[in-house]
C-alpha cells in the first residue's frame, strides 16, 4: 500500500513539475499545454481574480523556504496541498493541509545546490497554482 501510494504521489508530482515548466517556458499563445491546467501570476488561466488568494508566496531566509497561500480554510474550500519542487525534479518538501488548519503554510530546508524552485499550492476548487523562485 505504501509503495502504491509513494508512486502515486510521485507521478502527480512529476506531472506537476513537467507541466508547470513547460507553462512556465511557454507564453501567450504558443504555451505547449491547454489553458486551465495549472496557473500562474502570469497565466491565471479561468481564475483571474483568484491569483491573490491562491499564488503561493515564497519567503527565502537562508536555507529555510516558507510557503504561505492568503487563502481561507473551511471544509468545503481550502488549500490541500504545498510542494517546493527543484528546477531538476528532485521533490524538495512537501505538505497537505486539512480544512481544520488555521492557514496553509508550510517551511522547508534547502540543501546547497539548487538555485530555481517551483512551489505549488492546490485548492480543492481552484486547481494547481505555480510560483517561481530564484534563490
Ligand atoms: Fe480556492
Amino acid at each position: 500500500m505504501s509503495n502504491r501510494r509513494n508512486f502515486l504521489k510521485l507521478s502527480m508530482l512529476t506531472a506537476a513539475g513537467i507541466a508547470s515548466s513547460r507553462v512556465l517556458a511557454s507564453s501567450g499563445s504558443n504555451d505547449t499545454l491547454p489553458q486551465n491546467i495549472i496557473y500562474s501570476e502570469e497565466n491565471p488561466g479561468r481564475w483571474p481574480k483568484k491569483a491573490g488568494s491562491h499564488l503561493p508566496m515564497v519567503t527565502v531566509e537562508g536555507k529555510k523556504v516558507t510557503i504561505k497561500t492568503e487563502h481561507g480554510m473551511s471544509e468545503v474550500h481550502y488549500i490541500v496541498r504545498h510542494t517546493l519542487v527543484a528546477e531538476n525534479g528532485d521533490v524538495l518538501g512537501e505538505k497537505t493541509f486539512y480544512p481544520t488548519d488555521e492557514q496553509a503554510i508550510s517551511e522547508f530546508e534547502i540543501p546547497d545546490g539548487y538555485s530555481i524552485l517551483y512551489a505549488t499550492s492546490f485548492c480543492n476548487k481552484h486547481d494547481l497554482w505555480i510560483m517561481e523562485v530564484n534563490i
